[in-house]
């Protein structure tokens, strides 16, 4: 008994030895350490060839040609910032700023109802859209639309979808979510540019569009069917289609920064990008409920001309009166000039008769 207690109390001595003995050391040893460090460094810089790539290969710790301006900062503490503002700010926001853009263009076809048109209709058309209008216009509506969907989701998806479904069927609804995201963001740019070039001539705003903002478009108040001059696209498709570019280029660039972030862009600038994204994306995606509101269901006709490229000559008339007067004007020059051509051809055999 004696022997185990004089044992046991030895082992204890000894354990106490050894603790006091390695505290010092291990206190002394960071400074060793960075000093090991230091000559690391100083060796990587003079080991040339050979000797350098055999430490790499062999996994030295300290070899390494990282040149990120954050090299070596493990975590960043200031993104705890960026993820409230996240988090807890802007993605709340946004779904008030959707659901509160859907819930008024609700309200505004159960109150004021579509803008239906106040004359029969023709039968007699007019083109308003090439084949080229309309393709750019039906990819700029799918490609927008469906990276609405798929941000949307990498932002949402958490709150709406992840409780109610399977872990798998989640992770893989989410990993394509971000891969369509990822890789399909770029073209939305290409597309923004050719929008710009294509319509950038007629949504240039004129005197008489500031007229058609105070009458409000002729949709409400007492200017309410009064149907406002318009050119080819009213004061309201020239401010929509400024805020798609404008507001467009910023979700275009940030978005860019986001997906190659091979350009020594900071943890801070991923950050920043991350949040104009987001908030420029859902400016967008506010203005653009209105916009299919008024396409599919807000205003008769409208959508007429985006599928089939022609519209009624009443709908011209009444929407788009100074674009409808060209278009009468051309066709008269035109008309004028046939019948100037079947005179002349008709003259000619006469000619060489006489
Ligand atoms: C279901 C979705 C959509 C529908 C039903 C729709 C419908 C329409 C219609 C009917 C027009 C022709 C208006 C007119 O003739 O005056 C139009 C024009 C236009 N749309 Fe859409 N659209 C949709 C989505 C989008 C999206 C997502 C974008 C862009 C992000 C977009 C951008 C434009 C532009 C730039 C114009 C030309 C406006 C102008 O300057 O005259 N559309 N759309």
């Amino acid at each position: 008994m004696f022997e185990l207690i004089k044992r046991a109390s030895l082992s204890v001595l000894s354990f106490m030895t050894a603790l006091l003995l390695t505290v010092p050391l291990l206190t002394v040893s960071v400074p060793a350490h960075a000093e090991q460090g230091k000559v690391a460094e100083r060796e990587m810089t003079q080991l040339a060839g050979t000797e350098f790539w055999q430490n790499v290969r062999a996994g030295e710790e300290g070899y390494t040609t990282s040149q990120f301006p954050e090299h070596g900062v493990l975590i960043s503490t200031p993104g705890q910032t960026w993820y409230i503002l996240k988090e807890k700010w802007m993605s709340p926001a946004g779904a008030v700023a959707i659901f509160g853009s859907i819930a008024f263009v609700t309200l505004m076809y159960i109150v004021i109802g579509p803008l239906m048109l106040s004359a029969p209709r023709t039968g007699r058309k007019v083109k308003r859209w090439s084949r080229l209008d309309r393709a750019l216009h039906w990819s700029m509506a799918f490609t927008f639309l469906t990276l609405a969907f798929s941000g949307l989701m990498l932002v949402y998806g958490k709150h709406f979808l992840k409780p109610y479904i399977p872990t798998d069927l989640w992770g893989f609804i989410i990993m394509l979510a971000k891969q369509y995201h990822n890789y399909i963001g770029p073209i939305f740019g290409v597309l923004l540019v050719c929008v710009l070039l294509k319509w950038w001539r007629k949504s240039i705003f004129k005197k008489v569009d500031f007229v058609w903002f105070m009458k409000l478009g002729g949709m409400v108040g007492k200017h309410k069917g009064s149907h406002p001059s318009a050119e080819f696209s009213n004061a309201g498709e020239k401010a929509l289609f400024w805020l798609l570019i404008i507001v467009g280029a910023v979700v275009a660039a940030s978005g860019l920064i986001l997906d190659f972030p091979i350009f020594g862009q900071t943890r801070r600038d991923m950050e920043l990008s991350n949040l104009v994204h987001m908030l420029a994306a859902l400016v967008l995606i506010c203005g653009f409920v209105f916009h299919i509101y008024i396409g599919l269901f807000g205003m008769e006709g409208a959508l007429e001309g985006m599928v089939t490229g022609e519209v009624d000559e009443t709908w011209a008339k009444e929407h788009h009166d100074l674009w409808y007067e060209e278009v009468k004007a051309e066709q008269a020059n035109q008309g004028e000039t046939v019948a100037k051509k079947d005179e002349v051809k008709g003259a000619k055999p006469n000619e060489q008769t006489s």
